[in-house]
């Protein structure tokens, strides 16, 4: 038996794609529908719709189970089973069906005409949404260079298609590599450079069908020993597979891993993040808000959201993880509150603020983030914050202190502040960094680029702060740039810390890949962050400079060495972050004016409701003023 008999609908005729889930079943499901006892690795409950051949509806079979799991979420389970019975069957993009679902249920809908042409070519897009849209005609006479053609050339080479519609990009593509791991997988962090290229080059499809199968993954039954990670869980990566079915046939399935495969089984908590952060991107650039309303991509949001606002032990407000869940994806000592998270944290909830359709039921969840934004920033401006001064006050801390007003609130000993410390924090009170991590007795004094420049490109940071994590890049261009930008941490962990720190792990050894290596992807991001604090030369000297050995060392995945002189130990070549984070960067300093719809300036009314906060207990004065205030920390 096959797909199409199984869902027993004698009308149907066979196609070649196919879309179903392609999922690790949990036994429990097995024991309650007898067909998926039978077919247990091969059927998930997301099969719920199939299309009919003779028409162009979508049918929903009976025995669909509504959803993928047995968990309670918070939000309504109906909104839920309304969104994912409508969309969880991954359906042809060629065939409409997406924009079909959406318009078929009638909620919230802005008409959307998607006219699509082949190849290359421009999406032509009539879209009744806002017209903040860019202006297209301003990327017009940005004439391309050899260099950026080849990057283009091989960044389109790596587009992965589903039923013949892009859906990502592949991580790498090195022709030489035969053991590509999971490299040949379309992993979601990876593809956000590559979307943000194709959206400011005004090619949507891509990123929208991304947007739209990802969330689709979302649902999908997981486990990891009969374990079932929480309900909005995005995977780390996904890869389309065909499998045979009967004479000539197959059928094309997508294969999500949410890191039950994933060395290290780590848990892939920046997934999510980024699809947030992506869809409000799509729709700065794009101008189609309509995506962003539909009903099953606010669910998704929500889901995603509600995972991480779940109530927990946690006494601060940053977000609690497990080591390498994040683009360090490996044990690094960077479990508890890991900056990175914590940077991604905050941008996802600001996106989703914007974009959660304010109505009765979501009141609540606005609340809810617009609280733990307040907070977060607090926290982290307060307590992640170092210079020079906020050092000498550590290294003179007292200890043990019990008590509501203690100063040394984490109970840091001082024996902390290691010299390599003491010597590299700059003598300039205008220089400064946000720690790696903070957790009771501990602070993790490494710098992580991505989560310091996430904090500028978020507001995070105060905007004193900001400007003061540009000014260490600067003064540390030597150690944090080198020969290639950007260290992903530094220093890296040496001897004994690399011994108990990484568990004596051969591929994160001092100054390689993870422990600081460097990685040309970050790029984009510092280019975004340039870009933000008016700093954009610094952001040019560093595309410059990639520029000059990119393309010759064939796009690797990351340098070693302290100055990241070397290519990577076991770097990939021709990574596709590496290629799409060049082109973004180069993009970004084109259009400086679309880059400024990609990041967030300092919202008031959080500091504010944090100010206010604090009032109750009777520690500040709430006003406005004071909410000003606190952007001068
Ligand atoms: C490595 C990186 C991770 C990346 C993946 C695919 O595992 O650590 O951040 O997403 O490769 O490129």
């Amino acid at each position: 038996m096959n797909a199409i008999t199984f869902l027993g609908n004698s009308t149907m005729i066979p196609s070649q794609c196919i879309l179903r889930a392609f999922s690790r079943t949990s036994p429990s499901k097995y024991i309650r529908d007898t067909a998926f006892r039978s077919y247990p690795s091969r059927f998930s409950s997301c099969i719920n719709q199939y299309r009919n051949a003779n028409s162009d509806r979508i049918i929903r079979t009976t025995n669909a189970v509504p959803f993928c799991t047995d968990r309670q979420s918070s939000v309504t389970a109906q909104v839920v089973f309304e969104a994912r019975s409508l969309s969880a069957s991954t359906t042809c993009a060629n065939d409409r069906t997406l924009d079909q679902i959406y318009t078929k249920n009638g909620l919230n809908v802005k008409p959307l005409v998607v006219e699509r042409l082949k190849g290359h070519e421009k999406d032509e897009e009539v879209v009744n949404g806002d017209d903040k849209s860019v202006n297209r005609a301003s990327f017009e006479g940005v004439k391309s260079n050899d260099l950026e053609e080849e990057a283009w050339r091989l960044l389109r080479d790596s587009v992965v298609t589903y039923c013949d519609s892009p859906v990502g990009t592949v991580a790498a593509k090195d022709p030489t590599d035969t053991m590509p791991s999971n490299y040949d997988q379309v992993f979601i962090r990876d593809f956000v450079p590559s979307a943000l290229a194709f959206l400011l080059k005004g090619e949507s499809e891509i990123v929208r069908n991304f947007l739209l199968h990802t969330l689709q993954l979302q649902s999908w039954e997981k486990t990891v020993d009969c374990y079932s990670p929480g309900q909005g869980l995005m995977p780390a990566s996904f890869k389309v597979r065909t499998l045979p079915l009967e004479e000539d046939k197959f059928e094309e399935v997508l294969d999500p891993d949410f890191g039950e495969a994933a060395i290290g089984r780590v848990a892939p908590v920046d997934s999510g993040l980024w699809w947030i952060i992506l869809l409000r991107a799509y729709g700065k650039i794009t101008g189609d808000y309509s995506l962003q309303e539909r009903i099953d991509v606010q669910t998704g949001i929500k889901m995603i959201a509600n995972l991480c606002l779940a109530d927990g032990f946690d006494m601060f407000p940053t977000l609690l993880v497990t080591d390498g869940s994040c683009m360090i994806d490996r044990r690094m000592g960077i479990h508890g509150h890991p900056l990175e998270i914590q940077a991604l944290f905050y941008s996802a909830l600001r996106s989703s603020r914007e974009m959660i359709t304010v109505n009765d039921s979501s009141k609540n969840i606005i609340k809810t983030i617009s609280n733990r934004l307040s907070a977060l920033s607090f926290h982290i401006r307060e307590n992640y914050w170092v210079d020079k001064n906020k050092i000498n006050e550590i290294y003179r801390y007292k200890t043990e202190e019990y008590s509501m007003d203690a100063t040394n609130k984490f109970n840091i000993y001082p024996e902390q502040v290691s010299p390599w410390l003491m010597d590299w924090v700059p003598e300039s009170p205008d220089s400064g960094f946000l720690i790696g991590n903070l957790q009771p007795a501990h602070m993790d004094f490494r710098f992580f680029t991505l989560g310091n420049l996430w904090s500028i490109i978020s507001s995070l940071g105060t905007p004193k702060q900001n400007q003061a994590i540009l000014n260490l890049i600067e003064e540390k261009w030597n150690d944090l740039v080198g020969h290639m930008p950007l260290k992903i941490c530094y220093p890296a962990l040496e001897s004994s810390e690399w011994h108990i720190i990484t568990g004596s792990d051969p591929k994160n050894t001092p100054w390689s890949y993870h422990n600081g290596g460097s990685w040309p992807t970050l790029l984009w991001q510092f280019t975004l962050a340039c870009i933000k604090m008016g700093r954009s030369e610094l952001a040019e000297k560093a595309v410059t400079m990639a520029e000059k050995r990119l393309q010759a060392d064939q796009w690797p995945e990351y340098y070693d060495t302290r100055d990241g002189k070397f290519i990577g130990k076991q770097s990939r070549l021709y990574q596709t972050w590496t290629i799409a984070g060049f082109l973004t960067s180069k993009q970004l300093l084109q259009n400086p004016e679309i880059a400024s719809s990609l990041f967030w300036e300092e919202d008031l009314e959080l500091l504010e409701s944090c100010v206010c906060v604090l009032t109750k207990s009777g520690r500040k004065k709430c006003s406005r003023a004071a909410a000003k205030s606190q952007i001068l920390i």
